[in-house]
């Protein structure tokens, strides 16, 4: 019973997937949330509301202009009244809606009006999903801290296949568990910056040099900084990945813009850790139009990237400065100059030559040095992993400020 008296203002939007709508109800209920639904005109084509008030128990809400139902439970009681508002199925409509704050039906006046935190599961097309107008959408919703759960990929219900399913209704319930589950908030009143991902370095408009860094790091280690109560945000590099819950997101997508996000908001932040694979070069002239083949070979001249993290560390009143190693031979060796060059406070070192770990792999190992000491983390899940490496920085910086 994780979620036992919690207060669920559950949304139901126009998409196929509103059929699971019954089950996420009865299984919200199973664990002792108590649920009402408000639907969207959209949402009551897919699933009656008389179905949705049977198994939840309690009046559907529909109106926002309905006076008998703004006087027993209007959107202000229902946005008061919330422990957590859920979007599921979120269409791209009411994704579109929530991201320009709009207030045109009951559903997306209660996410203005609510105190409470909102998570959404996207549900639509793939190709709507992968619209430039969706993602520009999402980057907002991101930035706003809502929570994104999905989706999923798969085959959809009009034949295409990709992304853009709603996730299954048990995968939401795990969701909200984890939600509610988070620990004592340790690590509240600190601001943690977080770099995740690789830089793109543009060539010409359709070609670029990366790495094969997936984010997974990174974004562990921001849901884990965030579950101790830390305020996140996360500079993301381009990933295909969902923001953590309660965590802030930009996206970028060379290094040049990564730092000019990184400095500027690691100036007001506890602490700044930089996980992303950021390209040490950038092309020197970057062609307007598509390079054309020609000759047998051809150079293209590369010019140094700022350094992110050397810079971050010599800001006036700088976060606790945390940079990462990714080297392939002499580790220890690396590491350490790394430390020292760029005057941080702890590097994490990763041996990304060994199978099973490293660059977009689910797993990783990581020694921590600083100053006068180390730990070995051994190999385990990112998402573990995270969490031991919020611990030791956490650790470390208590210490600093003691000594
Ligand atoms: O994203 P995943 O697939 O989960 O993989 C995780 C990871 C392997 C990318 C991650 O664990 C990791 O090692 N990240 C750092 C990668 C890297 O660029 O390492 P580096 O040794 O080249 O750089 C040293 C440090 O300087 C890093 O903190 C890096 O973010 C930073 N840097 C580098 C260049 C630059 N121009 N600016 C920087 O801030």
């Amino acid at each position: 019973m994780f979620l036992l008296n919690k207060n669920i203002v559950l949304g139901v939007t126009g998409g196929i997937a509103a059929y699971k709508s019954a089950e996420l109800i009865r299984r919200l209920k199973d664990q002792g949330a108590n649920v009402r639904v408000v639907m969207t005109t959209g949402g009551k084509a897919f699933i009656t509301p008389l179905t949705l008030q049977a198994v939840s128990g309690n009046p559907v809400s529909d109106s926002l202009l309905d006076p008998e139902a703004e006087a027993a439970m209007g959107h202000i009681e229902l946005a008061k009244w919330a422990d957590l508002v859920l979007i599921a199925p979120a269409t791209a409509n009411t994704i579109a809606k929530i991201a320009a704050g709009m207030a045109d039906n009951l559903l997306t006046t209660i996410c203005l009006a609510t105190a409470a935190p909102i998570a959404i599961a996207p549900a639509m097309n793939q190709q709507m999903w992968h619209a430039h107008a969706t993602q520009a959408n999402m980057q907002l919703i991101n930035a706003m801290g809502i929570a994104v759960w999905g989706p999923g990929a798969g085959e959809q219900a009009c034949g295409d296949v990709g992304f853009g399913r709603m996730i299954e209704p048990d995968e939401l319930v795990q969701h909200c568990c984890d939600f509610f589950s988070q620990p004592t908030q340790s690590l509240s009143g600190q601001q943690w910056v977080i770099t995740a991902g690789p830089t793109r370095e543009a060539i010409d408009p359709v070609r670029y040099i990366s790495n094969h860094s997936s984010g997974k790091m990174g974004f562990a280690i921001a849901a884990a900084a965030s579950k101790a109560g830390a305020d996140v945000t996360i500079i993301a590099g381009p990933v295909n990945l969902t923001t953590p819950d309660g965590c802030s997101r930009v996206d970028v997508q060379s290094a040049e813009q990564m730092h000019q996000q990184a400095l500027s908001l690691a100036a007001d932040a506890t602490v700044f850790v930089a996980c992303a694979a950021v390209a040490d070069y950038r092309v020197a002239d970057i062609k307007d139009q598509k390079i054309k083949k020609s000759a047998d070979a051809m150079s293209i001249e590369l010019i140094k990237n700022p350094d992110i993290v050397a810079d971050v560390a010599k800001l006036s009143g700088k976060p606790f400065t945390v940079g990462f190693a990714a080297e392939t031979q002499d580790v220890e060796h690396y590491a350490k100059g790394k430390l020292a060059k760029k005057n941080l406070d702890m590097i994490a070192a990763n041996n990304v030559a060994t199978q099973g770990q490293g660059f977009n792999s689910d797993d990783n190992a990581l020694t921590l040095y600083w100053s006068n000491g180390s730990i070995d983390l051994p190999l385990t899940s990112k998402k573990e992993l995270a969490t031991q490496l919020v611990v030791n920085i956490n650790e470390r910086m208590n210490d600093d400020s003691r000594s």
